[in-house]
């Protein structure tokens, strides 16, 4: 019944094969979505050519480079993106950047600097993307964005990103009430810890892992495909109802009031 056939499915964030984007990806390309995908450009083109090795068997009909924080580069993809495709049916944000140093230690020592870095790569793009992809949408585009659970409770280190994840949280509610109207749906996947390029920037990301696999009702963490498999639901025409909704792939660890 899952059915993306024809679908214009654009992709962000995907850097390895451990990206929690990849998992997305090749579960919408399973599904039959036409894929779309950018990446964050580096000075040596290092991201470029590995990410594009990583995604050549999905076929995409687009690649491009885009970096969430420079205006001219989201502008420039959706323009492309109007001229090749016409229209966005998913997009999928999947990225996150904070200073490895305001990852650890006390909240309070936060600098101004790394503050506004983690709240604009990592809360502000998600509004930036859907502002320049807004005129691509049509009814029944589907928006997905990740967060986590340091969003909405304390979570040893996780620190500024959980102010992030707080953010992009409410701006997911924001969108989905602006949005709706045109039957475009915003939502995010709350995904429990899983080993990436990002998570490992977070200090003792392992010891929470190995927490969620001690005390998760499922006893253990969620895989990217997990993650991918709920994100090509929440982007079909099956969770047609679903709209500004934060949905827990965690194997239920956001349940558990006594985790000691
Ligand atoms: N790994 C986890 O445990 C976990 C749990 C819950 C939510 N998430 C969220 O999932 C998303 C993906 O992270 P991941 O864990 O797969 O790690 P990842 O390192 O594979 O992905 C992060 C991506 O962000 C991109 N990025 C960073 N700065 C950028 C910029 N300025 N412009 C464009 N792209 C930029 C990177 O290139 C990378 O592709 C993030 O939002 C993250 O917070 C991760």
């Amino acid at each position: 019944m899952l059915d993306l056939t024809g679908k214009n499915a654009l992709v962000t964030g995907i850097a390895n094969n451990k990206s929690i984007a990849w998992g997305i990806a090749q579960q919408l390309h399973k599904a039959g979505a036409n894929i779309g995908v950018t990446y964050l450009p580096d000075e040596k083109g290092r991201f470029e050519k590995k990410v594009g090795d990583l995604v050549e068997p999905l076929n995409p009909s687009v690649f491009l480079p885009c970096n969430v924080q420079d205006d001219a580069q989201i502008d420039s993809t959706f323009d492309q993106i109007k001229d090749q495709w016409g229209h966005i049916d998913i997009l999928i944000h999947c990225l996150a950047f904070a200073q490895k140093e305001d990852l650890s230690g006390e909240f309070s020592n936060t600098s101004r600097n790394g503050f506004q870095t983690a709240l604009d790569v990592s809360a502000y793009s998600l509004t930036r993307l859907v502002q320049s992809a807004k005129p691509l949408f049509r009814e029944g585009s589907s928006i997905l964005t990740l967060s986590y659970l340091g969003g909405v409770k304390v979570i040893p280190n996780y620190n500024v990103m959980g102010v992030a994840k707080s953010a992009l949280e409410m701006s997911v509610r924001y969108l989905a009430s602006e949005l709706g109207p045109m039957n475009v749906r915003v939502n995010a996947i709350s995904a429990g810890p899983i080993r990436t390029l990002a998570s490992s920037a977070v200090g003792g990301i392992l010891d929470m892992i190995h927490h969620v696999e001690k005390v998760a009702p499922l006893r253990r963490t969620v895989t990217q495909t997990e993650v991918g498999n709920t994100a090509a639901f929440l982007c079909s025409d099956l969770a047609s109802g679903i709209t500004g909704q934060i949905i827990y792939v965690d194997a239920g660890y956001e349940i558990m009031g006594m985790t000691e």
